[in-house]
C-alpha cells in the first residue's frame, strides 16, 4: 500500500474520538490479549499486569486480556477473574496505576463454555449449550489437551451464568473500571451458543436464530445494570471458522446481520469487531469485510485482524471504522502510539513467551529511541 499519511497529525488514528461513553486521545486501541500471567492460585492479577498495561497507557482504549466472570468459566491456565475479592483488589491497583498515567481501561468478560476441560473445572465436565464436543484444544496445566464432551446447560445454569456476568461487571465498576467488554468471539461461551451446529437446544434459548442469540442479549442487559446503561461494548468475529464447527457461510453471515441489527435494542457502547482473517501474514485486511457491520451498526465501531499502520490509517480515513485495535503489535510495542506518530519501526513479538507466565518477553520490551532504534 502506497504511504498516504507522512506526518503524524495527518494520521487518521491520531484523531480524537468521541465514543458517546469514552473519550478517546487517539483511536489505536489495546485489543484484549490473554497472556497467562496470573500464575497464582487465586487467579489474580499482580504487579507485573499493572506495570503492563500501564506501559500501555497512551492507548486511546486498553482492553484488558479476556477474564473469568466465575470458576465455572475458567478455560486456559493463569488468566485472571473477576468473581473473587482478591482478583477486585488486585485490579484496583492496576486500573489505578493505568489511570494514574492517564489511560482509560475496560475489563473483558470471558467464559469458555463447552471449550474447557475437567483439569480446570476440578473434574467436572464443562457445560456449553448442548453435549457436543466443540473439538477445540484447551490450554491446561499439562499443555493442550483435547476438549471433551460437556453437558447441556440447565436454565437454571443459564441464569445463574448471566447472574455472574452482571455480579463481574459489578466488581469491574467497584475495579475501578471505565467499562466491561463481552467477549463473544472465538469458540468461547456465547459463540457456541449463537452456532446452530453446537447448539442443539429446543427451548428459549436455541432454535431460531433469534433464539440463539438471545443468550448475548440477556447478557449484554445484565453487564449493563451496574453501569446504568452505558460503558458496555461487545467483541463479535461473525468470520470465525475452526474446524468443521464454526463456519463463516451465508447461514452464518446472515444470522450475524440479524444479531447485529438486534444490538440496537440493547445498551451497547461500542461494536468490536474481528474482522477477517488476512489471506497472508502482512496483507491488507478486507476492508468490505468490516463496511459490512460499519452499514448494519449505528455506534461507533472499533475494527481488528491484520491492521498496521498503514492499513489502520487508512481504514480509519474512509470512514469505514471509528477506531483500530492491536493485539500483536501491542504485545511486543508498548509505545505504539508513538512508534505510529513518529513513524517508527514496529518490534515483532516472541510467540514462545506468549503465554510462559513470566515477566519474560511481558513487560520488558522496549521503546523507541530518537531514530527508531531502541532506547
Ligand atoms: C497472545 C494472544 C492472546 C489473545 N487473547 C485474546 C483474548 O483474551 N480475548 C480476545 O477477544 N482476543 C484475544 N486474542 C485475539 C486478538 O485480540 C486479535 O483479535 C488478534 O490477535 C488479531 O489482531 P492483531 O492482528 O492486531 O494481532 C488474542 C491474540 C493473541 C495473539
Amino acid at each position: 500500500m502506497t504511504r498516504t499519511h507522512t506526518t503524524a497529525l495527518e494520521q487518521p488514528l491520531l484523531r480524537r474520538a468521541d465514543f458517546r461513553d469514552f473519550q478517546l486521545p487517539n483511536r489505536i486501541v489495546m485489543a484484549p490479549t490473554t497472556r497467562a500471567r496470573a500464575a497464582n492460585d487465586g487467579l489474580a492479577p499482580t504487579e507485573m499486569h499493572a506495570a503492563y498495561y500501564a506501559q500501555r497507557a497512551s492507548a486511546g482504549l486498553i482492553i484488558t486480556e479476556g477474564t473469568w466472570v466465575s470458576e465455572q468459566a475458567i478455560g486456559f491456565v493463569n488468566v485472571p477473574g473477576i468473581y473473587s475479592e482478591e482478583q477486585v483488589t488486585a485490579w484496583r491497583r492496576v486500573t489505578d496505576v493505568v489511570h494514574a498515567v492517564g489511560g482509560r481501561i475496560l475489563v473483558q468478560l470471558w467464559h469458555n463454555g463447552a471449550a474447557s476441560h475437567p483439569d480446570h473445572l476440578r473434574g467436572e465436565l464443562p457445560a456449553g449449550p448442548s453435549a457436543i464436543n466443540p473439538h477445540e484444544l484447551s490450554f491446561t496445566h499439562d499443555g493442550f489437551k483435547n476438549t471433551v464432551t460437556p453437558r447441556a446447560m440447565t436454565v437454571v445454569d443459564i441464569e445463574n451464568t448471566i447472574a455472574d456476568y452482571h455480579r463481574a461487571s459489578e466488581n469491574a465498576r467497584r475495579a475501578g473500571f471505565d467499562g466491561v467488554e463481552v467477549h463473544a468471539i472465538g469458540s468461547t461461551l456465547v459463540p457456541q451458543f449463537l452456532n446452530p451446529r453446537l447448539n442443539r437446544r429446543s427451548d428459549p434459548y436455541g432454535g431460531d436464530s433469534a433464539r440463539r442469540r438471545r443468550l448475548l442479549l440477556e447478557i449484554l442487559d445484565a453487564v449493563a445494570e451496574p453501569w446504568n446503561g452505558r460503558c458496555v461494548g461487545v467483541r463479535l468475529s461473525p468470520y470465525w471458522t475452526a474446524g468443521d464447527r464454526f463456519v463463516a457461510d451465508d447461514q452464518a453471515l446472515a444470522d450475524y446481520d440479524e444479531l447485529v441489527a438486534a444490538l440496537a435494542d440493547h445498551p451497547v457502547a461500542y461494536l468490536h469487531l474481528r474482522g477477517r482473517n488476512p489471506t497472508a501474514p502482512g496483507a491488507t485486511p478486507d476492508f468490505d469485510a468490516i463496511a459490512r457491520y460499519r452499514r448494519q451498526f449505528d455506534g461507533p465501531l472499533i475494527a481488528n485482524n491484520g491492521f498496521d499502520r498503514e492499513s489502520g490509517n487508512a481504514l480509519v480515513d474512509a470512514g469505514i471504522a471509528d477506531a483500530v485495535s492491536f493485539a500483536t503489535h501491542f504485545i511486543a510495542n508498548p509505545d505504539l502510539v508513538s512508534r505510529f506518530a513518529l513513524d517508527h519501526e514496529l518490534a515483532t513479538g516472541d510467540t514462545d513467551t506468549y503465554y510462559s507466565g513470566t515477566a519474560g518477553g511481558y513487560v520488558d520490551y522496549p521503546i523507541s529511541g530518537a531514530s527508531g532504534g531502541v532506547a
